[in-house]
């Protein structure tokens, strides 16, 4: 197929191009580089040997986005462009949604002059809010706490919309969980601009020693050692589901919602442990306060992703750490 990819420089972009080219599709990469950097383009054709044309434009330029959609003869789009901070997104609400909501309403204007009505959205787990019940599968209530989850929630909906309007729409969202860990290669990897707000990009800098102490934000949840417990995925096992995802989209029609995380929660001193194992390094760190607008546990139940994509997570904690540090490594 020949897939536009939006966000395609960013991190989960990034990976899911390598994965959905070497599985044989035809890639357009598109970015306006806000929050990532050119070089994940090189990175990405010296990883799968292929020249990917690559668009550097802001989503929100629809007539742009419209002709790449026909130049390229694009069958399907994964949609991964966004900002993507919750802290930041309660600084800066309106930009958020200006960025997210309209970038998304010109990538569907675009595709519906275009007829291409083939979508995989990146959704997140945090449209589930305050977890009433544990594992979250997608039937729990969803609530948005912060203005980045209100904008994927809003996009949810926009979408349900779009498909209760034409039944020829096949849409996808794929609410993630914690993405993590690196492509095999190293070259390819999560490097936030600035300072990481993520446990793992700061690890990393902890471990390489460009960080002097990594704050654990709250020791006193009703967890078994008192931090927070999150389910956290293999960025490549997630690529994997970008694949899974579009066999699916090819054989069905109307609106699907799919978690994807690894199924199980780990906790943030676990998480400190096993990346000591792996690197062989101190990671240094103090408890603090907890974080404003951070649950105390959230992990999905994956049973939706088997059923229906036919898609699971393969890839363990000591995979993500070791693959998080091979990249900060090579950095
Ligand atoms: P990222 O910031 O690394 O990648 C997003 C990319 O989108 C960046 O390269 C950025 O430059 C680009 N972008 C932003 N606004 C744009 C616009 N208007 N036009 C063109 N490009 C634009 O983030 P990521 O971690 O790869 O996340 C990808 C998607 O997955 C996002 O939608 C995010 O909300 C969602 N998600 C991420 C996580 C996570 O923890 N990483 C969890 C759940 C959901
Ligand atoms: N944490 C620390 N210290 C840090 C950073 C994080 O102790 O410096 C802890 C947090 O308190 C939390 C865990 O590590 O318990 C994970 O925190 P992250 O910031 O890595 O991830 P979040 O679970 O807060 O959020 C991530 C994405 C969101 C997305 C959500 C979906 O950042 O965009 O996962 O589950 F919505």
């Amino acid at each position: 197929m020949n897939i536009l990819i939006t966000g395609a420089a960013g991190y989960i972009g990034s990976h899911s191009t390598v994965e959905l080219i070497q599985a044989g599709h035809h890639i357009v990469m598109l970015d306006n580089l806000i929050n990532s950097h050119k070089v994940s383009v090189n990175c990405i054709e010296k990883i799968t040997g292929k020249n990917v044309p690559f668009i550097e434009c802001d989503l929100r330029n629809t007539v742009l986005v419209e002709s790449v959609l026909r130049d390229y003869m694009i069958d399907a789009v994964i949609h991964f462009a966004g900002l993507k901070s919750v802290s930041e997104s309660i600084k800066y609400p309106i930009e958020y949604t200006a960025n997210n909501i309209q970038s998304t309403i010109s990538l569907l204007i675009a595709m519906k002059n275009s007829n291409i009505k083939t979508l995989v959205f990146s959704s997140s787990a945090t449209v589930y809010g305050e977890p009433k019940y544990l594992p979250l599968d997608e039937l729990h209530p969803v609530s948005a706490v912060n203005p980045y989850g209100r904008n994927k929630l809003h996009i949810e909906e926009m979408l349900i919309d779009l498909v209760a309007s034409d039944p020829l729409w096949k849409i996808i969202s794929l609410r993630y969980f914690n993405p993590v860990g690196a492509h095999e290669s190293g070259l390819i990897g999560e490097n936030p601009i600035g300072i990481p707000n993520n446990l793992f990009p700061f690890i990393s800098k902890v471990a390489a020693g460009e960080l002097p102490y990594l704050k654990v934000y709250g020791g006193d949840y009703p967890t078994y050692d008192g931090t927070g417990i999150r389910d956290y995925i293999h960025v490549m096992d997630l690529a994997e589901g970008h694949l899974a995802a579009l066999r699916y989209i090819n054989k069905s029609a109307g609106y699907l919602t799919v978690n994807l995380g690894a199924g199980f929660g780990v906790s943030v001193l676990e998480v400190i442990k096993m990346y000591e194992l792996v690197s062989h390094k101190k990671i240094n760190y103090e408890v603090v306060e907890r974080r404003p607008g951070d649950v105390a546990m959230c992990y999905a139940n994956v049973d939706k992703a088997k059923l229906f994509l036919n898609w699971t997570p393969k890839r363990n904690l000591n995979a993500m750490c070791a693959s998080a540090w091979y990249f900060q490594n090579k950095l």
